[in-house]
């Protein structure tokens, strides 16, 4: 494989600065209006941990937060920082920033014309959606270990397999905490729709958390979840991903086929079947060249 170099201006490890007094007036007044929406949004559906970690957003200037302020106050709480990057980066760069307990985030933010869809993340995603949850320890140590379990993943060719853990659990995944479910994940909390769709609507499927079926389960990139995965609690999630050996998974999910998304097996354990009536008319209107 050839390895892409980092983009002009970029260092070695792909960081760039932030930049902070570089952002307009229009570009924080974006991020205000975006975090007012969510934060009203939120209460009572989102886990409550996540609500302990916005604090640390609220930093004293007012919109889009500096980079190393954020860093100082996540260092004290749970040793990661925040580091700018110009884009999507590749998987080793992310791995090993993760693994150092870096979190990487876009430093541009959306228009208004792309107030409810984007199709790269950008700071409100990676910032607002992701950052407040890195305060939680179990949660900051997990995503540490899905860092370093990423380097070892390159090894044995499974980073697919290992993509679907993240995207299932930080980017979209739900947790039932005191027999109620809310959001957690970063995909979810940053959508204004889908903090509502992911909860509320009849058409996805709600399923218990099972590593092995998360890892085989296929996604959408473009559109709400078909089915979202349900944790007890972070500090299982962590411990699991912890004490289980990767390597003959992966063996063993080679030999299994992947499982569409929207599709059940006779093991899932529900909360909720979904009708999937919101893909089934998407998929009904989308033009016959874009059917994955
Ligand atoms: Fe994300």
């Amino acid at each position: 494989m050839i390895h892409p170099r980092p983009p002009e201006g970029a260092a070695a490890d792909w960081t760039i600065p932030q930049a902070w007094e570089c952002y307009t007036p229009a570009e924080h007044a974006m991020w205000d209006r975006l975090f007012a929406r969510q934060s009203k949004l939120l209460p009572g559906r989102v886990v409550p941990a996540f609500l302990d970690g916005l604090d640390i957003l609220r930093i004293s200037r007012p919109g889009i937060p500096d980079f190393n302020e954020l860093s100082d106050r996540l260092m004290k709480a749970t040793g990661w920082r925040v580091v700018a990057v110009p884009g999507l980066v590749p998987d080793d760069v992310f791995f090993e920033h993760l693994a150092n307990r870096r979190f990487v985030a876009g430093r541009f933010i959306r228009t208004p014309e792309q107030l409810d869809y984007l199709e790269e993340p950008d700071v409100f995603h990676d910032v607002f959606g992701h950052v407040p949850l890195l305060s939680h320890r179990a949660f900051a140590d997990y995503i540490q270990a899905y860092g370093e379990g990423g380097l070892r993943a390159l090894e044995h060719g499974a980073i697919d397999r290992l993509a679907r853990l993240y995207w299932h659990t930080v980017e979209f995944g739900l947790i039932r905490e005191q027999g109620e479910l809310h959001i957690y994940g970063a995909g979810v909390v940053s959508s204004h729709g889908e903090s509502i769709f992911a909860l509320d609507d009849p058409s996805p499927h709600r399923i218990a958390f099972d590593l092995k079926r998360v890892m085989r389960t296929r996604y959408r990139i473009d559109d709400y979840q078909q089915n979202y995965f349900v944790i007890d609690g972070f500090d299982e999630l962590l411990r699991e991903t912890i004490e289980t050996d990767f390597a003959p998974l992966y063996a063993e999910l080679a030999k299994l086929p992947d499982i569409e998304a929207g599709e059940l097996i006779p093991e899932d354990r529900l909360y909720t079947r979904g009708t999937q009536e919101y893909a089934l008319k998407a998929r009904a209107s989308r033009p016959p060249s874009s059917a994955p």
